[in-house]
């Protein structure tokens, strides 16, 4: 009734409808969208003149060309209130990319019914008009479903391109997207693609973040991503890449986050990887590199996290590591490291996250009582059968023997745990306990 009502209130108004009226072609294309995607009101009865008043999720600017006081739509954000929310049988509409001024568009936890999948999809190039399009951010939809587009080539001021999160999206990075030269991020993480990083990437010279993390991605890592000089942040974990980190990536001088873990790497670090000045975190866990720690990353003197988990790393860890002044994390645990603890790693005064554990380390554990207390049940050196512990009044000063005693008796778990939540790790602990140096084992078994 009301709707009606004011529909026809403003069918007598032409005048008014018309001021700051929108081109027809592009109004019915609004609405056709909101139609698919919402239902959240009656948006032709309700909002007859989408620019003409607030709406939530809908930006417009005057048209540019003089003349009549036009409105265009410049940009769309679903899912998120205050923004449209999203039916349950929404589906995606390609006709969006046919609104010819829009510059940002948002689907964000926007398609999410299990039981009503819709496919990512543009209209035919000819059709294809939003040729302004700088944002495209289509994320957290698990209900979207279908390949990447090729299409999306044809977006050229794209900026921002966000497709991340929507698991059943599926098939390769189309090469095309090599075109967008614009791109300053490209995020594809978290869906289902698979074959290879397309090195057309490498064109992308204004690139500043590349996120293709958490798909199936195989192959190499291209030699041409070393091209991505602005590049600040890479991350291309939890993929299926192989072969080795090839030497051009140590061009990529203005790194700041490079993250590889989970895939298939292996070999050696390129040669002047010290040349990444910037760089604060080396997340490579999890891949079967197989080869000795490189002293080199020594150099690395903004490092704040060095993660190297699980990577079949041998020989010792490089007394080098004791120049990364800023670390505050350093995970080695996992792999087949011999040798001691280098004593400056106990210099390193921002170290609260020191992991070494399952190796074949040996000799004596070379910290002081102020780090034991500062790094507490961050700290863990259990799994390695050789290391000892020469200074057991360092973690009696602390009150972490609770329940240890001083004969030789495992710790429990329960005391494990307790003495964990005070601080060092109860692994650590138990040995420090009963050790005579270099007698015991500062391993699981010897503990519980
Ligand atoms: C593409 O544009 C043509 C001509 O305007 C139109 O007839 C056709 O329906 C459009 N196709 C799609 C898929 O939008
Ligand atoms: C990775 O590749 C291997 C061998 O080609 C394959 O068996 C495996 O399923 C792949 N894993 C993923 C997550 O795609
Ligand atoms: C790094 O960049 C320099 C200068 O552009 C180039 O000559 C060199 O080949 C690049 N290194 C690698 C390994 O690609
Ligand atoms: C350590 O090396 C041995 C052989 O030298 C190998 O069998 C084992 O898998 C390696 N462990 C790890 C964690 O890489
Ligand atoms: C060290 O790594 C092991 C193996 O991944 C893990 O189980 C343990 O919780 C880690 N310890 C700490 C203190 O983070």
């Amino acid at each position: 009734m009301l709707p009606a009502l004011i529909a026809l209130l403003l069918s007598l108004l032409p005048a008014v409808a018309d001021a700051a009226s929108m081109d027809p072609t592009e109004r019915e294309t609004l609405f056709r969208v909101m139609e698919a995607v919402s239902s959240d009101r009656d948006w032709r009865f309700e909002s007859p003149d989408p620019c003409g008043g607030p709406w939530p999720g809908l930006e417009c600017k005057p048209a540019a060309d003089a003349g009549a006081a036009r409105m265009h739509v410049t940009r769309l954000d679903f899912g998120v209130e205050p923004n449209p929310t999203c039916k349950d049988s929404a589906s995606f509409p390609p006709e969006v990319f046919t609104l010819p001024h829009v510059q940002s568009l948002f689907f964000v936890d926007c398609f999410t019914n299990p039981a009503a999948t819709t496919a990512l999809a543009l209209p035919p190039p000819a059709n294809l008009s939003a040729t302004g399009l700088q944002q495209l951010s289509i994320r957290a939809n698990p209900a979207l479903s279908g390949v990447m587009p090729p299409a999306l080539a044809s977006l050229r001021s794209l900026q921002v391109l966000t497709i991340s999160q929507n698991g059943l999206v599926r098939g390769e990075i189309p090469p095309g997207i090599g075109d967008l030269t614009s791109l300053l991020r490209l995020d594809l993480s978290y869906n289902s693609l698979s074959g290879p990083v397309p090195s057309q990437i490498g064109q992308l010279k204004s690139l500043v973040g590349l996120d293709l993390s958490y798909n199936s991605l195989s192959g190499a890592i291209p030699s041409r991503l070393g091209e991505l000089r602005q590049l600040q942040k890479l991350d291309l974990s939890s993929n299926n890449l192989t072969a080795g980190i090839p030497d051009a990536v140590a061009n990529l001088t203005s790194l700041t986050f490079l993250a590889l873990s989970n895939n298939g790497l292996t070999g050696r670090f390129p040669p002047g990887i010290s040349g990444l000045r910037s760089l604060q975190y080396l997340i490579m866990d999890s891949n079967p590199m197989g080869v000795p720690l490189p002293s080199e990353l020594g150099s690395l003197a903004r490092l704040q996290e060095l993660r190297l988990a699980g990577s079949g790393y041998s020989g010792p860890i490089p007394d080098a590591f004791g120049q990364l002044a800023s670390l505050t994390t350093l995970s080695l645990q996992d792999n087949n490291l011999t040798g001691p603890i280098p004593a400056a790693l106990s210099r390193l005064g921002r170290m609260y996250h020191l992991n070494l554990s399952n190796n074949a380390l040996g000799g004596a554990v070379p910290f002081d009582r102020a780090f034991l207390r500062r790094l507490g049940g961050n700290l863990d050196l259990s799994g390695n059968s050789g290391l000892c512990l020469d200074d057991r009044s360092a973690l009696r000063g602390i009150g972490a023997c609770r329940g240890g005693g001083d004969g030789g008796t495992p710790m429990s778990s329960s005391a494990r745990t307790s003495s964990g939540s005070r601080g060092v790790r109860g692994s650590l602990v138990g040995a420090a306990c009963v050790a005579v140096c270099c007698l015991l084992a500062l391993n699981e078994h010897a503990l519980y």
